[in-house]
């Protein structure tokens, strides 16, 4: 059979998962995920799913996505669902329900014209 070239209807990867991580100098008025604490915890989030065995899935350091006073802040296409989480525990629940169960967790999740962090609880 030879190849026809044609795209496979599956893509390379299920999931992809942006993870800010960017810095800014202290005393920056919008901050950054990193001054929050993002590192270690997309750190936490690669090396569990990895262990895991989750597949198809990327989870990338990004820089800035933009949403910085939200921050620590992420985002998983193809949904295009945006995260806050700031701890162990918010990356191990999104990586259990979000990115292994495909459950959105409503409790972390950013809404599209949310710009402040109080209403999450
Ligand atoms: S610094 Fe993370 S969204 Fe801008």
């Amino acid at each position: 059979m030879s190849d026809t070239g044609s795209p496979s209807s599956e893509p390379y990867f299920r999931l992809h998962v942006f993870c800010c991580t960017n810095v800014r100098p202290a005393g920056h008025p919008r901050g950054s995920c990193k001054a929050r604490g993002s590192e270690p915890l997309r750190n936490y989030l690669k090396a569990r799913a990895k262990e895991l065995g989750v597949d198809r899935v990327r989870i990338n350091a990004s820089g800035c996505l933009d949403r910085c006073e939200l921050g620590p802040t992420m985002v998983v296409y193809p949904e295009g669902v945006w995260y806050h989480y700031s701890s162990m525990e918010d990356a191990e629940e999104i990586l259990q329900e979000h990115i292994i169960r495909g459950r959105i967790v409503e409790r972390l999740r950013l809404r599209v014209d949310q710009t402040e962090l109080d209403e999450i609880g």
